[in-house]
């Protein structure tokens, strides 16, 4: 397996461009699943999700092509299964999402339940309630969700919590289904309204997306369309939060800083100069060391959930004393431990870290949990003394394209190895 080594110590300087929205492509090349024609995705981001989304959509019988820019041409006219094994759907929870587009086009689908994973049990009843307010029948055997339906009708769907997936996958269902539905409490979303903004050119009729209701009056069928992935606002937020630990000045093009407010404002208050423009946004901490700030996560436009680790090391090395209160998932910590291994001074009561910012930390071999969880290793590692040896780095290639490219960019000093074996089997093996 490979590693991450990184050696800290270096402000970060120079520029990046961002990648596409991971979680805005996975829903849109699903989104494939809704037509005969060709639906031609650009500015999709080179990522281990993407290629299970493939390989997923694959089994299902959809052709592409792919060029050199990662522009997929997606074809489903033909599907052949209209099932989601659990082996692939363990790896990557978003599979779900084929259920609301199957069972719209073909009146079947069959998806694996995702099980429980590291931030959080994350059930989809919500998923499911919504489609079968549609008029679905659901079965729920041998682990699978089983669904049929003659044809999917309109309906008036609350959401309990605006789930983003959930809002997504009910949101394709309705494109197809017979009358109008409406989602109330509905995710709001940078992501939701890139796939919306897809399914409109696709030739669905969809009014509300980006608000707390959409609503969606169901076609007989889409057509192919052409669409652009929106840029990633967490990517985009996570490197202004490494140029803001390491004292640095880095501006990232092909950027949505709009997309990004609630964690710009962050730090700004954390004491970075940060400018916008359209597509770009330039941080200088003009070599400051950052003050500790307060966050809240919350569904869009408020703090992002997927921000909470890379806030908790800004935190660890900031001036003063700052809270972190995680409120979308019940176990999004995991990184905690890691961090307190490398000098943090981190106190946790209930969802709430409580951090007081020392000068440094320390380096240290730590485990990646989740994705975000990850990366936030990484930015620690920015600004340690010593190397830091990241394990389980997989869970960062499924969602940040090329992140030790990037870094090196900027002049940071990071290397990926290849795992090797430890010392005793190294000499067993070389026959000493
Ligand atoms: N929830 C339910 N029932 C449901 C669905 C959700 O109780 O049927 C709960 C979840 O357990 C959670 C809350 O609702 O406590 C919000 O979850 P949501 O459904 O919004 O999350 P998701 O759609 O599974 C997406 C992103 C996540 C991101 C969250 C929150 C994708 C593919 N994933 O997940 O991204 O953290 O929204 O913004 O869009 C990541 O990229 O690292 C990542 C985890």
């Amino acid at each position: 397996m490979n590693k991450l080594i990184v050696t800290g110590g270096t402000q970060l300087r120079g520029e990046i461009s961002v990648s596409g929205a991971k979680n805005a492509a996975l829903p849109v090349l699903i989104a494939s699943l809704l037509t005969s024609e060709i639906v031609r995705i650009s500015n999709v981001p080179h990522l281990n999700d993407i290629t299970t989304t493939l390989e997923l959509l694959g089994r299902l019988g959809v052709q592409f092509v792919v060029d050199e820019k990662m522009t997929i041409e997606a074809d489903a006219s033909e599907l052949t299964d209209l099932r989601a094994p659990y082996e692939l759907v363990k790896t990557m929870r978003a599979s779900i999402l084929v259920l609301g587009p199957m069972l719209a086009r073909f009146g079947q689908a069959e998806v694996s339940m995702p099980g429980g994973c590291a931030i959080g049990s994350r059930p989809v009843n919500l998923h499911i309630k919504g489609l079968q307010a549609m008029g679905a029948e659901i079965d729920i055997k041998d682990g699978y969700i089983k669904a049929r339906a003659k044809r999917l009708h309109g309906a008036r769907i609350f959401l309990d919590i605006s789930s983003v997936t959930g809002t997504e996958n009910l949101m394709m269902a309705a494109t197809l289904a017979q009358g109008t539905t409406v989602i109330e409490n509905a995710a709001r979303e940078p992501e939701v309204v890139d796939l919306a903004n897809c399914l409109i050119a696709m030739g669905a009729r969809i009014k509300g997306a980006g608000t707390a209701e959409i609503t969606i009056e169901g076609v007989e069928k889409l057509s192919g369309a052409e669409h652009r992935i929106i840029p990633d606002r967490i990517e985009t937020g996570t490197y202004l939060v490494a140029a803001a630990l390491s004292g640095g000045d880095v501006r990232l093009r092909n950027a949505r800083p709009d997309l990004a407010e609630s964690v710009i404002e962050k730090l700004r208050e954390a004491g970075a100069h940060v400018e916008t423009g359209p597509d770009w946004v330039h941080l200088d901490m003009k070599g400051e060391r950052p003050r500790s700030v307060n966050v809240r996560t919350a569904p869009y436009p408020a703090f992002p959930t997927d921000m909470q680790a890379q806030f908790v090391v800004l935190n660890s090395i900031a001036e003063g004393t700052g809270t972190v209160t995680e409120t979308v998932f019940e176990n999004r910590f995991m990184h905690v431990h890691e961090l307190q291994r490398m000098g943090a001074d981190i106190e946790m009561q209930g969802n709430t870290a409580i951090i007081r910012g020392v000068e440094k930390l320390r380096g240290a071999p730590v485990m990646a949990t989740d994705l975000r969880a990850s990366a936030c290793l990484a930015l620690a590692g920015l600004v340690a003394e010593s190397d830091t040896v990241i394990d389980r780095i997989y869970h960062i290639d499924r969602g940040y394209e090329c992140l030790e490219e990037k870094l090196s960019q900027l002049g940071a000093r990071i290397r990926r190895v290849a795992d090797y074996p430890a010392p005793a089997m190294r000499a067993a093996a070389a026959g000493d």
